[in-house]
This record gives structure tokens, sequence and C-alpha cells, in this order.
């Protein structure tokens, strides 16, 4: 055995990191409790699924596996700076958009930098902060909405990156176009706003800003987006970061050469050209929110109305109990202690039978916890 300690080793900011915690995967619940069948609304997915022809366009990809994919994905970026009328030399195409994330925080974060993001964060926005030796700003949410009045008041000369989640995660809130006009006019040239708008397909709000507007203006901002959600293609890891020429060519140095195979790549391609797919999944999630809304006013629950694809409410219960008692009946969600909320829990929007087998588990789990005398804490 060495002697040296592994933790000498490592840099002290890695040992800082919180490992992320992820949604419990179905296996994990069957090989506790049998061959159920679960109902996994812990991760915000898609269970529509992906697009036909994106499926169609891998399988025909596969044979050619053996060659190294397209390191710049051509095709692809070539369709998105179509899509969205933007410089194409200012899109990147990363292993989901966390690995945009962590592409910015490698080009563009010093040690002693800070990072200003809300709190409860998205995961990958502390974790990149770690990983840099950067230091946290956490402003906490004000009505489960990012405070962008405080955001602007906690700029110093060393803030470089700010992430603005829009939809965030996990109160699925969004800011308006006048709020992020206004907050953008107080932000000094040193710093890169971050949208990250992986539920960007969710939003229905008329107030929801345009943010691509401000990547066209050449304004150092980067917009985020993902084929995990709408496009239904969580598992093969895809999604991109659309910023200024200037903002990408630092972030493009430190892109692992292939990040991206060439399924991931034909099967985003082909999915940006079925409109179809994606308009199903998003009338599948406006839909089932509402329907949700109105299950939990009847049942008494505060929630947090959203734009994406999950909704965060008050169950009133101690968030672990409550989960115990949802997976012995088969379904899983996300529980709020991980974000500071212990008796709230996150629960993504899936089809409208999964979603009534959600809410028929919720009463039987909150009927049998009040039953055991187990109240909220
Ligand atoms: C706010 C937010 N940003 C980014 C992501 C990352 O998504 P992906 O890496 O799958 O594109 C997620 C995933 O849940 C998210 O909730």
């Amino acid at each position: 055995m060495p002697d040296t300690p592994i933790e000498k080793l490592a840099r002290p900011s890695i040992q800082r990191i919180v490992p992320y915690s992820p949604g419990k995967p179905t296996r994990e619940v069957q090989a506790e409790l049998g061959p159920i069948d679960v109902v996994k609304l812990a991760s915000n997915e898609n269970p529509l699924g992906p697009s036909p022809k994106a499926v169609e366009a891998m399988a025909a990809a596969l044979a050619e596996v053996y060659v190294y994919p397209d390191p710049v994905c051509a095709e692809l970026t070539a369709a998105l700076a179509q899509k969205w009328n933007v410089p194409a030399e200012g899109i990147l195409i990363g292993r989901g958009s966390d690995e945009v994330i962590h592409m910015l925080g490698l080009a563009y974060l010093n040690p002693g930098d800070e990072v200003i993001y809300a709190d409860p964060p998205f995961a990958l926005y502390p974790l990149t902060t770690d990983m840099m030796d950067a230091v946290h700003v956490r402003i906490p949410c004000q009505d489960f909405r990012h405070d962008l009045d405080a955001f602007a008041a906690a700029i110093t000369e060393r803030t470089k990156l700010i992430f603005v989640a829009s939809p965030h995660n996990p109160t699925g809130t969004i800011n308006t176009a006048e709020e992020v006009e206004r907050f953008l006019g107080k932000v000094p040239d040193h710093c890169i706003v971050v949208f990250d708008e992986a539920y960007y397909e969710y939003v229905d709000d008329p107030a929801y800003p345009d943010t691509l507007r401000y990547v066209r203006e050449g304004r150092r901002v980067a917009v985020l987006r993902t084929f995990s959600k709408a496009y239904a293609l969580a598992g093969l890891r895809i999604g991109y970061g659309m910023t200024t020429p200037e903002i990408a060519e630092m972030m493009v140095k430190v892109r692992q050469p292939f990040n991206i195979s060439t399924i991931a790549q034909v099967a985003a391609l082909a999915s940006l050209a079925d409109n179809e797919q994606v308009e199903r999944s998003r009338r599948m999630v406006v839909e089932g929110r509402e329907w949700l809304y109105g299950q939990l006013d009847r049942l008494g629950l505060p929630y947090v109305r959203s734009q994406a694809n999950f909704v965060f409410f008050d169950t009133g219960v101690d968030s672990r109990a409550l989960f115990d008692e949802l997976m012995r009946r088969g379904v899983t969600v996300r529980t709020g202690d991980i974000f500071g909320y212990p008796t709230y829990i996150r629960v993504s929007i899936g089809t409208p039978e999964q979603m009534q087998r959600f809410v028929g588990a919720l009463e039987e789990a909150l009927a049998a916890l009040e039953q055991r005398g187990e109240h909220g804490g």
C-alpha cells in the first residue's frame, strides 16, 4: 500500500466536490423490490422517446462506427446555425449541455474567479466552480425565481461567469424579457452571462426572453440548449452552446477532439428535422403540467408554476420518507432535501397514464405516512 494519502495528491478544490446525485435508476429499484413496473419521474426525461427519423439515422450509422466521428460536427453545426440564425463559429456541441458548462469553466475560470448562480442551483454550476478552484457566489431565489437585481449587485472585479438557468431546475421558473434586459444593462464586459435553456421547448410564457438576440448582437453571453429533453436523446449525451465566435474560440481549445459520437451527431441532425416529435412532447408537458396543478389543488399541496417538464411542490412531509413510500408503489421522483427543501419533491411530467399512476401513488403514500404519524420537518 502507498504511504502517501491520496488526499495529498488530489487538488484541494476537487476534494471539496460533493459528487453529483442522479435520479435513482430503475434497475436499482427493481434490484431492491423485484421486477415491478417502475415509472421514473426523477430525471426530467421524455418518455415519448426520440423521433423515428433519429432512430432510423442511428441504425443506418451503426456499421460506420469504426471511423472516428467528425470532430467539428460540421453538418449539425450548420443546421443549428441556420435554424437559430446565429454564427456557426459560435456554436459548440457538447456531451450534453453539461459538457458545454465544463468547457466554459475550463476556458474561462482562474482560481479565485467568482461564479454567480442561484440558490438552489442546478448541480453542474457548483461542480464546475469547484473543479476550477473558483469562488461560489450563491444568490437565494426569491419566490423560487432568480433574483437578477441581487445577481447584479453581487458582481465584482473578480466575477467571470454568471449562470442564469431559464427555466430553472429544480423550480421550473423563468425571468422575464424585461428583467433580463435590465440585468444585462448592469453586467460589465469582463463577465460572461450563461443562459442555460435546457427546457426551452417547454416554455409557453410570452414573457420569456429571446436571449439569442444578445448572441447575434455580439454581447458577452452564451445560450445553452440540449437534445436530452424535448428531443428525448438523454442517453446519447448531446447538447450545445451558442455564443459569439470570440467566446467560442477559447472553448474550442479545451474541447476534447471527437467528443461527440457519430451516432449522436446523426440522431441530433435527424431530430432537428422532425418538428412533429417536439410538438407532441411539448403538448404532453403543457397539458400534463395543467392536469397536475389541478390534482395538487385538490390535495391542497402548494406548488411552483413551472415552465419546464417537471413541477416542484410542497408535500408537507419528509420527502425522503415519501420517496420510499412512492418507490414501493413503483414511482421514483427527486427529493427536495438535496435542494434544501426537505418537504418538497420534484416530479417530471410523463404521459397521462404515468401521471395518473403518480398521483394515485402519492395519495396512498401520504395516507400511509399520516397513519404512521410522520409529518414534515
Ligand atoms: C438546468 C439544466 N441545465 C443543463 C442540464 C444538462 O442536460 P444535458 O447535459 O443532458 O444536456 C440539465 C439537465 O437536467 C438541466 O436541468
